[in-house]
């Protein structure tokens, strides 16, 4: 059965003053959770700060971003090995924020998954609409696309590495998620087609992570939706507290749709 995973990007937030007593405190509110995986993913410059605090407490580290190859001349950029060889071990492809404000196109993205594969990590692949995607009926089409593009020339095996998250882009920072029947529309026709590209044992085996809004109120109502495997979180995962109430929920709803 796919294990609940709740991811938190904490995006462009967090100094050091900031992420080591964030960290901190999701670790330790998170002692005795079963149930779930979870895996942090601060700005690049806390990543060594937060891989301390996170060793060994069974909670992963992951980037929210890095370079299609793995060293040569890209002022600023960032490659797989730096990140792999910092403890993280997933990372973050194709945000729908980078796809907008950095022009990142699904070629590129596609690049970067094989790099993180490539180099032994998670490539947790994001995909959505826009709302006028949403409102022209495109739904099915753009993720469809972005998937299809996404795992170009990916190794049928090394798919077992890769984590989808389905994130309409009107519900990123709105306040307004997508309802779980919304969610798990789109999750069910993603899951087809991973089945239709790969396999069925990888379709089977992926995990699809929903992101958009989620918050401690509506995390167990996501997670409870048989397709709905976790949750990527954005502003929710800002707070230790909040957070880790998230957290909680999201293995509640796992439970009641796969049982302990
Ligand atoms: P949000 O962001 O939880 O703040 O909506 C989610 C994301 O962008 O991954």
């Amino acid at each position: 059965m796919r294990t609940p995973l709740c991811i938190a990007n904490w995006k462009m937030h967090g100094t050091l003053a900031d992420a080591r007593p964030l960290a901190t405190a999701v670790r330790d509110g998170l002692r005795r959770v079963k149930d779930i995986e979870v895996v942090l993913c601060p700005p690049f410059t806390a990543l060594a700060a937060v891989s301390e605090i996170v060793t060994g407490s069974g909670i992963g580290l992951g980037a929210q971003n890095c370079h299609p190859e793995a060293f040569g001349p890209h002022t600023g950029e960032i490659a797989p090995p730096m990140l792999s060889e910092l403890g993280c071990r997933y990372v973050i492809v194709g945000h729908s924020e980078r796809r907008r404000e950095m022009g990142e196109t699904d070629e590129l993205i596609n690049r970067k998954v094989r790099a993180v594969l490539a180099d032994g990590m998670t490539a947790v692949l994001c995909v959505g609409e826009t709302a006028e995607e949403r409102r022209q009926g495109l739904t099915f089409t753009t993720v469809e696309g972005q998937l299809r593009a996404g795992l170009t020339d990916v190794a049928p095996d090394a798919v077992a590495r890769v984590v989808l998250a389905y994130e309409p882009v009107w519900a990123i920072g709105t306040g307004v998620n997508a309802t779980p029947s919304q969610a798990g529309e789109v999750h069910g026709y993603l899951r087809g087609l991973l089945s239709e590209l790969i396999s069925k044992d990888a379709a089977a085996t992926v995990r699809i992570l929903y992101g958009g809004s989620v918050k401690a109120e509506n995390a167990e109502s996501l997670a409870a939706e048989p397709e709905i495997d976790g949750a990527l979180v954005g502003g929710a995962s800002l707070n230790a507290q909040g957070f880790v109430n998230l957290v909680k929920k999201t293995a509640r709803g796992g439970v009641a749709v796969r049982g302990a």
